[in-house]
């Protein structure tokens, strides 16, 4: 079976640290490199967290390239209280072992433009930003995604920063509007789905051993919501849904993006864009599956 050629596209952020962890650990994916933006946190620290997940794992062959250090067109959403000033609730993680390098809008573009067209998914996991400025300054390159997997919006369920918006999207409405307009192949993981897939007290026991499941272990527990689960595992949903689609139902919806001002900015509305979207999850699979990458 061939690995699925990824980029990452991230703000870690907890949840994106175990959905890193995650990809790096299950040995499913050739990861191209991990380009940052900011959401859950300013860009200088998610950038060091992405590379301190590398470290981590002694991936120094993965670049971190760093990208939009604030969305299009307003400021961004202060996530602290969530992900902790350092962005990964406290845990501890050794210091990256490369600098940063490039632009990830252009690095993105160079990637594509090198493969084959249609051999790389990327898998977005923050603010949509750094894709609109990929679709917006390298459309010949932006054709030759395959996959654009992200996580982001809700349908039916409450918003987790207005009532109908969810963080990612609301954060950058402006890219959203941009990458579900661009004709793209686009699936979002919306929180609808993301609410479903909640660690027990004793998934997380289970992770211990090895390095990376140490790891997630950790910054699992520092997400959890209360004595009992923990917060969504938003992220990792999408690596599991680029891994594993079986797990998911996914639905094509006519959608548009709420583009004002108000309270629900980055909300899903009814609309004329047609988008996949995943609406439910087979959890217990998704659990087994994300076990099973973190531990391997
Ligand atoms: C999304 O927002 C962030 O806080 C998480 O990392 C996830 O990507 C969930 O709304
Ligand atoms: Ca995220």
């Amino acid at each position: 079976m061939t690995n699925h050629r990824v980029i990452i596209d991230t703000d870690p952020g907890l949840d994106d640290a175990v959905a890193i962890l995650f990809a790096l650990n299950s040995g499913r994916f050739d990861v191209l490199g991990l380009t940052t933006v900011a959401g859950n946190i300013g860009i200088d620290i998610t950038t060091r967290n992405a590379g301190r997940l590398l470290g981590l794992l002694g991936r120094q062959d993965i670049p971190v390239i760093c990208g939009a250090a604030a969305p299009l067109a307003r400021p961004g959403i202060d996530e602290a209280a969530i992900h902790g000033n350092d962005g990964l609730g406290g845990v501890v993680l050794p210091e990256p072992l490369a600098k940063p390098h490039g632009y990830a809008p252009f690095w993105m573009a160079e990637q594509l433009r090198a493969s084959h067209a249609g051999s790389v998914d990327i898998l977005a996991l923050g603010p949509l930003t750094n894709i609109a400025l990929l679709l917006r300054d390298h459309g010949d390159a932006a054709r030759r995604i395959g996959r654009l997997i992200v996580m982001g919006g809700v349908v039916d369920d409450k918003g987790n920063v207005g009532p109908h918006s969810e963080f990612n999207f609301a954060s950058d409405p402006e890219a959203v509007d941009a990458v579900l307009g661009s004709g793209l192949d686009v699936t979002l993981v919306p929180l609808d789905v993301t609410r479903k897939v909640r660690a027990s007290v004793e998934f997380v026991q289970a992770l211990r051993g090895g390095v990376a499941g140490n790891a997630a272990a950790d910054l699992i527990a520092a997400y959890f919501q209360n004595g009992r689960e923990s917060r969504p595992l938003h992220d990792p949903c999408v690596m599991l849904l680029a891994l594993a689609p079986e797990l998911f139902e996914v639905e094509t919806r006519k959608v548009s993006v709420d583009l004002s001002e108000g309270v629900d900015a980055g909300a899903l509305l009814a609309g004329s864009v047609s988008v996949k979207i995943a609406m439910s999850v087979d959890a217990a699979g998704a659990l087994n599956l994300l076990a099973e990458g973190l531990v391997a």
